[in-house]
């Protein structure tokens, strides 16, 4: 983004100080046009109306997708633009739904306090309806088939990072928290679960697709 448009300021959110050191430290020590802050929607002080904000897997996974779309939509400026990538529907969803079931077998509760709230989103027009509710306007859903190929090193990486754990009384958990012993035990039922993604390289080649979800702030 910045490399196309170099007088773009950025503000990547995200409640997981541990993603935004990985963009922080891809990003270069000089990027004064990133500000990274640890929160949500509902923290953020972004100090002036937004253009455009971009959302890749997050609405699936946030408890109240809908109070995430009313709070991103009013710090919009008018006819600011909305995509989100929405991971949706069983199909698509099997890939994560693997996630949550290969760590469930080795730690109990572990999986989302919503049974798998994606699954909200198997009907685009609920998901339409869920935005033009939320204030936007010129809603589009469209699907969006992307793919995502990683060594297993990457995958166990990746999908640590960015998928949330909870423990039985339905508090988030720092992977961490768990102790090595569990987190190797959770890593090789993971690359168990993920194995039908497998190809002759021995790289893993995972569904990550949805729903593209577009609007524009009225
Ligand atoms: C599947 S990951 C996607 C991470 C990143 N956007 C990407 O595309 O690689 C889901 C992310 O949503 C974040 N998250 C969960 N609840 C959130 C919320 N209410 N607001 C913003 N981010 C949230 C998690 O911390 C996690 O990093």
């Amino acid at each position: 983004m910045h490399r196309r448009f170099p007088s773009v300021a950025v503000t990547a959110v995200d409640p997981d100080a541990r993603l935004l050191d990985r963009l922080r430290a891809k990003s270069g020590p000089n990027a004064e046009w990133l500000q990274v802050v640890t929160g949500t929607v509902d923290t953020v002080d972004v100090g002036v109306a937004v253009d455009v904000v971009f959302s890749q897997l997050v609405l699936s996974l946030t408890t109240d997708p809908a109070h995430e779309l009313r709070a991103l939509r009013v710090l919009m400026r008018p006819r600011g633009l909305l995509r989100a990538a929405v991971v949706g529907g069983p199909e698509r969803m099997r890939a994560f739904a693997g996630f949550w079931a290969a760590a469930e077998a080795v730690v109990p509760g572990a999986a989302p306090p919503v049974a798998y709230p994606h699954l909200r989103f198997a009907d685009p027009e609920m998901l339409r309806r869920v935005a033009v509710e939320a204030g936007w306007a010129d809603v589009r859903v469209e699907p969006a088939d992307t793919r995502r190929t990683v060594t297993s090193a990457e995958l166990w990486d990746w999908l640590s990072l960015t998928l949330p754990l909870y423990t039985a009384d339905r508090r988030a958990i720092p992977l961490q928290d768990l102790g090595s012993t569990l987190v190797e035990e959770l890593r090789l039922s993971v690359l168990s679960e993920f194995q039908q993604y497998r190809d002759a390289r021995g790289w893993y080649d995972v569904p990550t697709g949805g729903w593209l979800l577009t609007g524009t702030a009225g």
